[in-house]
């Protein structure tokens, strides 16, 4: 992470390290601080997470108890060890508890996992860490990654996770996650726009909000970069990288890691899977041998 820029000097506001901050960086170059962790930004998030009608940090909720229902039915899950890498303030722990599944919930914004905690009592195991470089004692039947946070990783984490789900899993163990394809209508688009604010999501006092998507064809790799210009000059840099998958370069990566796909969808409800659809469920196995 970078350090934060003042951008006003000797009284003047300098364009040229504005413009330097807004260029198009080396793939997966980090932002100057993390979004989920942020203390006032996981604010925001966590009301984001508790819309039940919003699309933004979680899926509705409705979508998710859905999803729930019919992951414990394909999945045959009642009763089984499953842990939710990233499970923000424990959406899906509490729908598969309610279906008789053993849950944990891992994830590094204390905000969720203080929510999470409140909202049951001792019935979900709530970890709060690094599911990249958390270690866990037991073994696992099944582990969840939902709502695209596998493509959010850098190449090198990626890696570091696939590693990790190899020491969580039993053999056999199911890893389920979704991706974005090339097909997503945010594939392919550069765009910059602006926005005022009078304190909210990313600050909490008045701020500009500068934000670009600049896209990578050769790598298929988007990013969403916001500069986030407080009233005294300070400027923050938050990066999203995000990698489009296709159903080929999935099931190839994680056949390197010691996974084969079962079975694909659309989503975590059954639509079937198309050459045009922008998302893919995966259900994928760790090889028993
Ligand atoms: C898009 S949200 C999805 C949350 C949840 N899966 C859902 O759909 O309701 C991503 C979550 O992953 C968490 N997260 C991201 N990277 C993480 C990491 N390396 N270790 C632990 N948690 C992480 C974030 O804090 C956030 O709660």
């Amino acid at each position: 992470m970078g350090d934060v820029l003042n951008l006003i000097q000797d009284g003047k506001l300098d364009i040229i390290s504005l413009n330097e901050l807004s260029k198009k960086p080396p793939i997966f170059e980090e932002g100057d601080r993390p979004i989920w962790t942020d203390d006032h930004i996981s604010k925001g998030m966590l009301e984001a997470h508790l819309d039940a009608d919003s699309d933004m940090a979680s899926r509705k909720h409705e979508r998710i108890a859905n999803s729930c229902e019919w992951l414990v039915s394909r999945l045959d899950l009642i009763g089984s060890k499953v842990i939710d890498l990233g499970c923000g303030p424990g959406l899906y722990c509490e729908e598969l508890v309610r279906h008789g599944v053993d849950m944990t919930g891992v994830d590094f914004s204390q905000r969720s996992i203080e929510y999470a905690r409140s909202k049951n009592e001792g019935a979900i195991n709530y970890v709060l860490g690094d599911y990249l470089s958390l270690d866990f004692d037991e073994k696992f039947d099944a582990a969840l990654m939902i709502y695209y946070d596998f493509d959010v990783l850098s190449d090198i984490e990626r890696k570091r996770l696939l590693d990790k789900l190899n020491s969580l899993l039993k053999k056999g163990g199911y890893f389920v996650f979704d991706v974005l394809t090339p097909r997503h209508d945010e594939a392919g688009i550069e765009t910059t726009s602006w926005s005022t604010s009078t304190g909210g999501f990313w600050h909490p006092q008045d701020y500009m909000e500068l934000v670009q998507r600049y896209y990578y064809p050769e790598e298929q790799v988007k990013l969403d970069q916001y500069i986030i210009l407080d009233e005294f000059g300070e400027a923050t840099l938050y990066r999203v990288w995000h990698r489009f998958f296709t159903l080929r370069k999935i099931t190839n990566l994680l056949k390197k890691h010691g996974f084969i796909v079962e079975d694909f969808y659309q989503n975590f409800v059954g639509t079937p899977y198309q050459k045009e659809s922008d998302s893919i469920g995966i259900i994928a196995r760790k090889k028993s041998r």
